[in-house]
Order: structure tokens, then C-alpha cells, then sequence
């Protein structure tokens, strides 16, 4: 630790904050894409060297393991739950499949109180993700209109956390109870389908992209999965040397929970 560093002590447990220079509010003009992208070194490494500011308490409860797959996929769900817009016990919330940000997004709504229902395209995620807490799932393969499904079941999604991308829009949007909230975040898909004004104008929702979270968000998140006991779902763990499998595991899909590569 450098000399001039105040509010840390050599030996604290700490994780990475994601993207640059966003304590609080709205993101600052440029925040990067994160370390490991374009402008910034990443953390598949046995030292790294950060800045204080860019560094945030681990929840005391989880393992290294468990606190490495909080600065992404963690934080991107608390985002779009309670970065705007925030669920309560009266909400209820949409999630997209089974992946990292869908899992947390599951984990962190239920802890809130809130009902959760998934869209998944395998029936065995959809089972798991109601032993872990789901009120239920419906397949887009066999259900493609899956919006008016949710809405029938559910009375509307007062969030629906869109980890897909914006090609989802129409559906999220029937699944939508009026005044709703649609936190779009995923990258599979960035070009999207045109949306019914009618719609949107007629439920007066909302449509709010999602990047990653602030400093602040992620210190809220930290509180949050210590009073809730929440730990992240690990399907996978990988040696240092194993790295690049883990990269193909990653890509190969079928995951439910995160994929972890363990310095050693
Ligand atoms: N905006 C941000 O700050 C931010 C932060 C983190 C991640 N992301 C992006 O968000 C997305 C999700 O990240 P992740 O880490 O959760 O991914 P992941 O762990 O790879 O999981 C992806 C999940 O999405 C499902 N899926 C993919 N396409 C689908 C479709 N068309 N319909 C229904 N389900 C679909 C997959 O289902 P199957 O199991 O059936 O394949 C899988 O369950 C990625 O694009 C990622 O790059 C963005």
C-alpha cells in the first residue's frame, strides 16, 4: 500500500471497482469500459496495482472467490433493480435467463421481498431457478410471446431486467405492468426490434440502459449481500492455468452461476 493512502489498512479484503471515476449519480462523461477493456489493464493476474479510489471493501462473508464475481455481474443487476426506479417487496420482476447478471438479478430481488419470474429457453434453468426462488418461468422457445404470458401470470412486471438486449424490447414491454421499469443492460444483442409506441406511451413505462454502477451503488450492494446472507452462485472454478477453459467454458453456454478462475 502507498504511503499516502488513507482509509484502507495492508491486508483489507477488497475487489476491483469496474469502471473509472463514477462515485455516485450519474456516470461521469467518460468511465471506459472497464478494466480489461480498451484503455485499462485487466485482473486475470497474480498482483495488480490500483489507485485507492478504485478498490471496494468484500463483503465479510465471501470467500475471494465469491467477492470476484461481485464488480460486474453483481453490481450490473443491483443497477438495474435499484439504481432507478427501485423494487420492493410489492414488485414484481422479470428475469432473462439463467447467466451471471439473471442470477444475482434473482438473488438480490428476492431478498428485496419481490416476486420473480424468468424467461429462459431450457426448461432444467427454469427449474433451478425456482428451487432458487422464482414464482416461475416460461420458455420463449415453445412461448415466442412470452410478454403477454408473463403480464397474464404475473399482472404486469413492475421491472424487467433485459440481459439480453434490445431485441427483447416488445416482448419486455407486453410483460410490463403501466408505470414499469425496463433495465436493459444486455450486450448479446445491441441493434433491437422497433418498439409500440403505443405501448410504451399507453403504459407510460420506461426504458433506462444499464452500464455496469457507480462506486456508491457498489458499496450499497456490499451492505446489502451481508444483511441478506446472499452468496453468488459459482458454477464453475478454474485454476490459473487452466485459464483459457475457462474463457471456452464461458463461450460455450449452458452455465448456470459464474465461472471463476482461482489465483493459486
Ligand atoms: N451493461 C453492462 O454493464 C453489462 C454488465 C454485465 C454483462 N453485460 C452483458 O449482459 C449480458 C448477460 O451477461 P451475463 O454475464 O449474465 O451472461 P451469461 O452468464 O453468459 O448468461 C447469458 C444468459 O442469457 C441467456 N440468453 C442469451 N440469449 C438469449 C435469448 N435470446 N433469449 C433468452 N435468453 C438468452 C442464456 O441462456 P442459455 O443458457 O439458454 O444460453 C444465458 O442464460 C451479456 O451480453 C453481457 O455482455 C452487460
Amino acid at each position: 500500500m502507498g504511503s499516502q493512502v488513507e482509509g484502507w489498512r495492508t491486508g483489507d479484503r477488497v475487489t476491483n471497482l469496474h469502471v473509472l471515476d463514477w462515485a455516485d449519480g450519474c456516470p461521469p462523461a467518460f468511465m471506459g469500459l472497464g478494466l480489461g477493456a480498451l484503455h485499462e489493464d485487466g485482473v486475470l493476474a497474480e498482483y495488480v496495482v490500483l489507485p485507492a479510489g478504485r478498490v471496494m471493501r468484500a463483503p465479510a462473508r465471501l470467500d475471494h472467490v465469491e467477492a470476484a464475481t461481485l464488480p460486474v455481474a453483481a453490481l450490473t443487476a443491483w443497477n438495474a433493480l435499484f439504481g432507478d426506479h427501485p423494487v420492493t417487496a410489492d414488485s414484481t420482476v422479470v428475469i432473462i435467463g439463467s447467466g451471471g447478471v439473471a442470477l444475482f438479478a434473482l438473488q438480490l430481488a428476492r431478498a428485496a421481498g419481490a416476486r420473480v419470474y424468468a424467461v429462459v429457453r431450457r426448461a432444467a434453468a427454469g427449474d433451478s431457478l425456482v428451487r432458487l426462488g422464482a414464482a416461475g418461468y416460461v420458455n420463449s422457445l415453445t412461448t415466442p410471446d412470452w410478454g403477454q404470458e408473463v403480464f397474464a401470470r404475473s399482472g404486469g412486471a413492475d421491472k424487467v431486467v433485459d440481459s439480453v438486449g434490445v431485441s427483447l424490447l416488445p416482448q419486455a414491454l407486453a410483460a410490463l405492468a403501466p408505470g414499469g421499469e425496463i433495465a436493459t443492460l444486455g450486450l448479446f444483442d445491441v441493434v433491437g426490434a422497433p418498439v409500440d409506441g403505443y405501448a410504451l406511451l399507453g403504459k407510460q413505462a420506461r426504458i433506462r440502459g444499464v452500464a455496469v454502477g457507480s462506486a456508491a451503488m457498489h458499496r450499497d450492494l456490499v451492505r446489502f449481500v451481508e444483511t441478506h446472507g446472499i452468496r453468488p452462485v459459482i458454477d464453475r472454478r478454474f485454476g490459473f492455468r487452466d485459464a483459457p477453459a475457462a474463457y471456452k467454458t464461458q463461450g460455450a453456454g449452458g452455465l448456470f452461476g459464474k465461472v471463476v478462475i482461482e489465483v493459486d
